[in-house]
């Protein structure tokens, strides 16, 4: 797919091609990749934020039964591209993280559908989840992705068929990963089997190395376990294998047990009640429509709002108003000043205003930036109305 991209495309030569081909080595493949991702990520994240937005504010509107089912399957169709999106985002590990209390047992419940159709009929799959629940705070897309890989592992390391077995357990720790010595601290213990070959010690020595790979090339990247350990690490927790020639081969992911309450799983499809407010909002975002939309969800909700399309128009706009504003609700990739830059001369200004991050943008450079380290309010592009207007309420009531 990514083959002659920026190469000159289709006027390369069959030749050229090939010696391309075998130049570029997978490591560069997925980088080119993450590149085409990223780059149309921002802008097709806008285009769906303006979709998801004006029809889910249809959906709030009197309708006939015929319009109310178009709008649905228009807005049904722009989760769907998000959700592709998000995908193609993950697999170039550009996606950003965010961490939600989740409850493992029931991820699993819903990812096994999709598993079933990624391993053979020869290979029986067994699942055993516990009987409490097993809450875990992390990224459920990167927790499946996780997940994913260990299966087509599995699947890969059983030609001949097999048994896979997905077992989940809550189990007391004293001391475990991400439990220091807390009494009573609970993990929740993720184990794949399978009834494979099992590993040499040399290939147990390298498995969580990045681009350790047996299989063939254009098989296997040799990048699912190193950015499975990555994502469990970032949450808390730990990854093992235990595996022995002749005796398969078990991963455990151990990951801190949380007490909290689970976050919905997906906005409902009508916003009946979503959260209202009276303050005013300095709305920053380069796009117009985009503007026009979270501008109108807001002003619906309640809230005066301010507009600007730049950094510095925002800035003057601070400067001159004479009112409060509580909070600025800022892009962060835009031509000029940059969301991050906006908020901290914006905060020097008015140092009681409140900020909230949107972006579609998965660039590494935002990331590292280290807006997104949690600490930060932040809002995935593209928004639903309900998803906007929680985080800006959520963002407001800060203290
Ligand atoms: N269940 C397993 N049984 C036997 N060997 C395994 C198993 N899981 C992983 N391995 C070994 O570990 C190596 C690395 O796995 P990893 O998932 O990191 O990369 P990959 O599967 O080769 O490629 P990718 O996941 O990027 O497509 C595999 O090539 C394989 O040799
Ligand atoms: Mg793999």
């Amino acid at each position: 797919m990514i083959d002659g991209v920026g190469l000159g495309g289709r006027e390369q030569t069959a030749m050229s091609m090939t010696e391309i081909q075998r130049d570029l080595t997978q490591a560069q493949k997925m980088e080119l990749v993450g590149l085409l991702a990223g780059g149309i990520a921002h802008d097709f994240n806008n285009v769906l934020a303006i979709v998801l937005g004006h029809t889910g504010l249809l959906l709030n509107e009197p309708l006939s039964a015929r319009q109310l089912k178009r709008v649905e399957a228009i807005h049904s169709a722009g989760e769907r591209a998000t959700a592709l999106t998000r995908r193609l985002l993950l697999f170039s590990r550009r996606e950003m993280r965010q961490p939600r209390v989740f409850d493992l047992n029931a991820l699993i419940v819903e990812l096994m559908k999709m598993l079933h159709r990624l391993i053979r009929e020869d290979i029986e799959f067994v699942t055993r989840l516990s009987g409490e629940p097993a809450r875990v705070m992390a990224d459920p897309g990167q927790i499946e992705q996780v997940i994913i890989n260990l299966t087509i592992n599995a699947r890969d390391a059983m030609p001949g068929g097999g048994v896979l077995t997905i077992e989940t357990a809550v189990v007391d720790v004293a001391g475990g990963p991400g439990n220091p010595d807390t009494p009573g601290a609970r993990s929740v213990l993720l184990t794949m089997t399978d009834t494979g070959p099992g590993m040499t010690d040399d290939v147990k020595a390298h498995l969580f190395e990045a681009f350790f790979t047996t299989k063939a090339p254009g098989e296997g990247t040799g990048l699912g376990l190193a950015t499975a350990q990555g994502i469990v690490k970032q949450s808390g927790g730990e990854i093992t294998c235990e595996s022995e020639l002749g005796r398969g081969t078990t991963f455990t992911i151990s990951l801190p047990q949380v007490v909290d309450e689970v976050a919905p799983m997906a906005d409902p499809w009508v916003y009946s009640d979503l959260p209202r407010g009276t303050e005013t909002i300095l709305l920053v975002e380069d796009d117009g429509d985009v503007r026009e939309i979270a501008g109108e969800i807001l002003t619906q909700q309640g809230y005066r709002v301010l507009n600007a399309r730049d950094g510095d128009t925002a800035l003057q706009l601070l400067e001159r108003h004479p009112r409060p504003i509580h909070l600025v609700l800022t892009d962060v990739v835009m031509p000029g000043t940059s969301g991050r830059k906006l908020a901290e001369q914006a905060c020097a200004l008015r140092t009681e205003m409140k900020v909230l991050y949107v972006s579609g943008h998965p660039d590494d450079v935002v990331l590292h930036a280290g807006v997104f380290d949690g600490s930060v309010p932040f809002l995935r592009k593209p928004f639903t109305p309900l998803g906007l207007a929680r985080k800006v309420r959520e963002t407001l009531d800060l203290r």
